[in-house]
């Protein structure tokens, strides 16, 4: 937990029964209109991040690229979107994942970095672990050296975060 956890927590809604029933949705707009707060999400990042010489920031579809780009414009270091099935034009390689119903898959360009680069993983939340998981799975197979993976929000109880530890990643998040 960053030192602005509890800031960052307090400007996230939470959304009862959306997008179905049983589900607690965590809507960072809020965070986002708030000029002030967006700004410390994005310093939190950076303060972690800016000694750990990171070669590229990898951000996943769609609500992690909100974060991926101002962290990596700031870090001064290349921006990788992972990319959800079939919306990247050149080569890819692709990791399969299973969804609660279902499977989903993220790509990634085959020349998206060099072999051996540090590759920070970035999204706004981890549930399950799933998405996150493939996303460190499909880095590591493509050469790239996963320094971390970070998220503004972890939900614990569901247990992503402990799995994606598990399978050797470490996770960062602002809050829980
Ligand atoms: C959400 C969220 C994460 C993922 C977390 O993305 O932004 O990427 O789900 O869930 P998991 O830990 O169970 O995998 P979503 O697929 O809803 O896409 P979006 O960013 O395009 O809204
Ligand atoms: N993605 C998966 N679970 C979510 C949740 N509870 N809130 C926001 N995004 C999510």
């Amino acid at each position: 937990m960053s030192i602005y956890g509890d800031y960052i927590k307090s400007v996230i809604r939470t959304v009862p029964d959306w997008p179905q029933p049983g589900v607690n949705f965590r809507d960072i707009t809020p965070l986002l209109q708030n000029s002030a707060a967006f700004r410390k999400l994005i310093d939190s990042f950076v303060h972690r991040y800016q000694e750990m010489e990171i070669d590229a920031v990898a951000a996943i579809d769609a609500r992690g690229f909100i974060i991926g780009a101002p962290l990596a414009y700031e870090l001064g270091c290349s921006f990788v979107p992972v990319r959800k099935k079939g919306k990247l034009p050149f080569r890819t390689i692709s990791e399969t994942y299973t969804l609660e119903y279902g499977e989903a898959e993220v790509e990634l360009h085959s020349d998206a970095f060099r072999e051996g680069d540090r590759i920070l993983i970035v999204d706004d939340l981890i549930a399950t672990g799933g998405t996150m998981l493939a996303a460190a799975k499909l880095i590591s197979r493509s050469g790239g050296h996963v320094v971390e993976t970070a998220t503004i929000i972890d939900l614990p109880d569901i247990g992503g975060s402990e799995k994606i530890r598990e399978a050797g990643f470490s996770v960062f998040a602002v809050c829980s």
